[in-house]
């Protein structure tokens, strides 16, 4: 049998408690892809990939990694799998080189295997530092050149740019692009950055509340309904939720991402856009600026949900 999918994950759930963390998810993942699931906080990310890490039991469902699943094939899966959790504690008192020995040792792999490690995560400056005494950026690149020891034939990585700096999220990038480039590793990476999502993935997989809501390429995600076009504007007022009517099609306003700035999905310019523009003056909003934007995933996922990734 040739496995084509490295991951296969088979109407799985999970609940606690209360909480039905992941409601039935079917998803695959081929050979070489890199995977973003993206989704707000709350989505079943982390229950997702933590299951799919072995480290949490579905309820019902059935996973396999590389057409082979945890039960009794532990010691194999362990060995071609990476991972790096949501949060990842080291030891404070160890090095940057102590904390890799130590990983590398679990993995039988010597000196240098650390080095080229340090050399792929841009931390050779940070040897002999005290992992306490790195920034968010050089902690999660080290939690990544962790997951990177044993050359897994599959990288899952939770969340690895979250609460980090634009400048350190590039570097995190960069590192994931050589990687994409020069490796045959898959990888899953959950993230609630549609940017994250565009720059560095071939597939994304649209997550809300326990549910893949939608999956594809960035281009099937955006094309689907190409005909819309988002018209963003800045004003003294924006209506916000407010309906505005146009012969038998309707739309609505959006707010936008500051108070002065909204914006409205448009299927048809010729004679939505004149409805708008009549809406604006006849509640004597004045507006200040106005541009037509290509639709992002924001977008989508404001048009499956109502609401914004990161509201
Ligand atoms: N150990 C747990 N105990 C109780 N509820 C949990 C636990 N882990 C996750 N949840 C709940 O399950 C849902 C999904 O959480 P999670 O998988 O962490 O989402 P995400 O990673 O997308 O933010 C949330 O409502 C969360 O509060
Ligand atoms: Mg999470």
């Amino acid at each position: 049998m040739t496995v084509t999918n490295v991951i296969e994950v088979k109407g799985v759930w999970k609940s606690f408690k209360t909480v039905q963390a992941v409601k039935g998810i079917d998803l695959r993942i081929p050979k070489g892809e890199f995977v973003a699931i993206l989704g707000p906080n709350g989505a079943g990310k982390t229950t997702l990939v933590e299951m799919i890490e072995g480290i949490q039991k579905p309820d019902a469902g059935e996973i396999t990694i590389m057409g082979k699943k945890w039960k009794g094939n532990e010691n194999e899966l362990h060995g071609i799998i990476g991972l790096s959790l949501q949060e990842t504690r080291f030891i404070d008192k160890l090095r940057v080189t102590e904390t890799l020995n130590l990983f590398a040792a679990f993995f039988g792999l010597g000196r240098t295997r650390v080095d080229e490690i340090i050399n792929i995560v841009g931390l050779e400056e940070k040897r002999t530092s005290y992992v306490v005494n790195l920034s968010g950026g050089q902690r999660q690149r080290l939690a990544i050149g962790i997951s990177l020891l044993n050359n897994p034939a599959i990288l899952l990585l939770d969340e690895p740019t979250t609460g980090l700096d634009p400048n350190a999220r590039r570097e995190i990038w960069d590192i994931l692009q050589n990687l994409k480039e020069e490796s045959k590793t898959s990888m899953i990476l959950t993230t609630h950055y549609m940017e994250e999502a565009e720059n560095l993935c071939d597939y994304i997989v649209i997550m809300d509340n326990g549910n893949i809501l939608k999956e594809g390429t960035l281009q099937e995600l955006l094309e689907e309904d190409s005909v819309e076009k988002i018209v963003e504007f800045t004003a003294d007022h924006i209506p916000v939720n407010k309906i505005i009517y146009s012969g038998d099609s309707s739309f609505s306003v959006y707010p936008g991402e500051t108070k002065e700035k909204g914006f409205v999905r448009l299927n048809n310019f010729e004679t939505q856009l004149p409805a708008f523009m009549s809406f604006m003056k006849e509640n004597n909003i004045t507006i200040k600026h106005m541009e037509c934007r290509r639709k992002t995933l924001d977008d989508l996922f404001v048009s499956l949900t109502g609401r914004t990734i990161n509201e």
